[in-house]
């Protein structure tokens, strides 16, 4: 993980939050090419859901009104259970003690279960995750309004608006992208639990009888994406919730766990919600969320079928699953260990890099040219500094597909060479068809 987090640093992936002040705890920026990477990501799940004639697109408010979160059951149980050291005043999710290093410096390098176990913290008490603020100049309780913990209730209180404007029969769905605030007791590894995060959310209505079927169907649909776009199928697996761990609203659920490096983790959870949400919601605010059946006259609250994506834990998984360490030539004959981020050509910040072989002969003159015909089609990247192999081991660690290099040949022939990051064959390819080739290559 150190070595994954200093290549996101230096490569302009992801940087601490507020770093020149020390950082914000759970609180991280994506940089030039984290945003990309970002962006791509939401828009491949963007397009896998919504370009589909049975799912409509939705992107609700962050703050909703308070009740909200009184009728999904936020207020009472969104909670952990937390504990204090009494000695050193460190704070711990008291589920989570097993794994955590005690805070005191006196103590470093030591669990915090062996202060348990010696009584030196307080009794578990309640903590609520949801982060509260308030609307308007009056800081009392009539004014309290919470920073979304999951985009999810955005989708179902505009059941109907949705429905009822897009005229869409069930079953169908909604997707949401968008910022969710925890206010986590311990934040650890990295970008997978953070205070401030995306989620990438569908929530399918569905007539209740046929719940479980859909429910299979997308359990099979979210995991086929994350195999699509390149991730490691070892690397993947199922965490069935066993009865006694399923939350208050749930019939049943799953989660698509990665391995990564410190340990399994979830990355989405999917949900059978039952009509919980829709009839907490009908009973909170008095109107009804029912869904008419044209062809059966009935009206009924339907079920849901929830994909919960945590986009900013996907966008790690992806990044680690597509870290490598690999022996490769240098120019010189010998050999030195690469790092390379094989991720899927879709998902990668820049499409292809440009380089002139040399700084003369006209090479940056062509180089440029062909920099700026790919420009309007592809992110690309023009670079002339250093050696060339240089050049393409600094792509490699950003993840470019394609370095494109522009050489005394190219002069003769108007050919240039192609070289693939992953098996770093390079191939001639005629100036005037790059394009062509490499959106084939890219998959776009
Ligand atoms: N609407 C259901 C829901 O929010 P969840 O399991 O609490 O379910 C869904 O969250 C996904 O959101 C998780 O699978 C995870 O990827 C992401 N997520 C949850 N808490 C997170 C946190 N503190 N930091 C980063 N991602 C988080």
């Amino acid at each position: 993980m150190e070595k994954i987090v200093s290549l996101t640093k230096r490569r302009g992936y992801v940087f601490q939050s507020s770093e020149i002040y020390g950082g914000l705890n759970g609180c991280w920026d994506y940089g030039p090419l984290g945003v990309e990477l970002l962006r791509n990501l939401k828009e491949e799940w963007w397009r896998a859901m919504t370009y589909r004639n049975d799912i409509e697109g939705i992107d609700a408010a962050i703050l909703m009104h308070p009740r909200v979160w009184e009728a999904s059951g936020h207020v009472e149980n969104f909670t952990d259970p937390m504990v204090d050291c009494k000695e050193c005043k460190a704070r711990f999710r008291a589920d989570q003690i097993e794994d955590a290093m005690c805070g005191n410096p006196a103590y470093k390098g030591k669990k915090a279960h062996k202060c348990a176990s010696e009584g030196k913290f307080t009794e578990a008490r309640k903590f609520n995750l949801m982060f509260k603020t308030f609307v308007g100049p009056m800081e009392d309780s009539t004014a309290v309004v919470y920073l979304r913990p999951e985009t999810a209730q955005g989708i179902f209180v505009n059941f109907l608006n949705v429905q009822a404007a897009s005229r869409q029969k069930l079953p169908f769905g909604i997707a949401q992208i968008g910022k969710a605030f925890r206010n986590e007791i311990n934040t650890k590894n990295f970008l997978f639990r953070t205070r401030e995060f995306e989620q990438m959310e569908m929530q399918y209505f569905v007539r209740p009888g046929t719940d479980m079927q859909w429910f299979e169907y997308w359990r099979e649909q979210r995991m086929q994406w994350f195999v699509e776009l390149g991730m490691r199928k070892e690397k993947l697996r199922w965490h069935k919730h066993e009865a006694h761990a399923l939350a208050h609203y749930a019939k049943d659920a799953y989660d698509i766990e990665y391995e990564f490096p410190f340990d399994w983790g979830e990355i989405e959870g999917v949900h059978n919600r039952t009509d919980f949400d829709l009839s907490r919601h009908e009973e909170f605010s008095g109107k009804s969320l029912k869904y008419f059946d044209d062809e059966t006259k009935e009206k009924y609250t339907p079920f849901i079928i929830e994909t919960s994506a945590g986009t900013s834990r996907s966008f790690m998984a992806f990044l680690v699953d597509a870290y490598a360490e690999e022996e490769a030539p240098t120019a010189d004959g010998k050999m030195e260990t690469r790092v390379v981020l094989k991720l899927h050509p879709r998902l990668a910040p820049t499409k292809a890099s440009i380089f002139p072989l040399v700084n003369r002969d006209g090479m940056p003159e062509i180089a440029k040219n062909i920099e700026k015909e790919l420009r309007p089609h592809l992110r690309v990247f023009y670079d002339d500094s250093g050696a060339v192999g240089r050049r393409y081991r600094r792509q490699d660690e950003a993840g470019t597909p394609y370095c494109i290099t522009v050489d005394s040949q190219t002069l003769q022939d108007q050919t240039v060479t192609v070289r693939d990051r992953d098996t770093m064959v390079q191939e001639r390819v005629a100036m005037d068809k790059l394009l062509e080739y490499l959106r084939t290559k890219l998959i776009m």
